[in-house]
């Protein structure tokens, strides 16, 4: 198991562990944008990232794209009881993919709640293709039945934190993901 560098400490009390390096999410960003890059050879394609997790993600695999693409975001967050997730997704966005090749990109495949209503928002919109890329797969039982075409790792049943996803908010800013403990 990797150690963060030094430099790279925190003072917060999050595991020391480095689950996936950043020159192992380097290495499968670039081989997605590759991948993606092939088989949409020739058309355009509409990257919807999906706020705030996927940001990270997102800057760095348009950047291994050789089709042309335009980028939008989309904002999902769970409605919540106090600190009870009610099992429905709020969508905020302004998209008009009418006819468009699109990819929604998204931080980690969990339970599939988000995805699946971004799935299902988006479709109605009539795209011409509609695929998911996340990052994660998280390998929990009773996932929901969601086509995830593009997956950059799978993990186990842990909370991660860094490259983007968050934990009320923090570590965000972690060049690598890390677990909490
Ligand atoms: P869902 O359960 O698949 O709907 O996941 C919903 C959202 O929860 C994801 O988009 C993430 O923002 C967040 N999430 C799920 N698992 C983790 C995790 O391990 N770390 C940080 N965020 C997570
Ligand atoms: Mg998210």
């Amino acid at each position: 198991m990797n150690r963060v560098p030094s430099n790279e400490k925190k003072k917060d009390n999050y595991s020391k562990e480095v689950l996936i390096s950043r020159e192992e999410i380097n290495r499968r960003v670039e081989q997605l944008g590759r991948e993606i890059s092939q088989d949409y050879k020739g058309r355009e394609l509409h990257l919807v990232g999906v706020l705030n997790g996927a940001f990270i993600f997102l800057a760095d695999l348009v950047r291994h794209l050789s089709i042309p693409c335009q980028i939008c975001f989309l904002q999902a967050s769970s409605y919540k009881d106090q600190l009870v997730s009610t099992g429905k997704v709020k969508l905020m966005h302004n998209l008009d993919l009418n006819g468009k090749d699109v990819l929604v990109v998204e931080d980690i495949f969990d339970t599939g709640l988000t995805l699946k209503h971004i799935s299902e928002d988006l479709y109605i919109q009539k795209p011409t293709s509609l695929e998911i890329c996340a990052l994660l797969n998280k390998r929990i039982p009773d996932k929901l039945a969601v086509n995830v075409k593009y997956i950059g790792f799978e993990i186990e049943n842990r909370f991660v934190v860094g490259y983007g996803l968050d934990y009320a908010e923090k570590y965000r800013e972690l060049p690598y993901i890390s677990c909490l403990d």
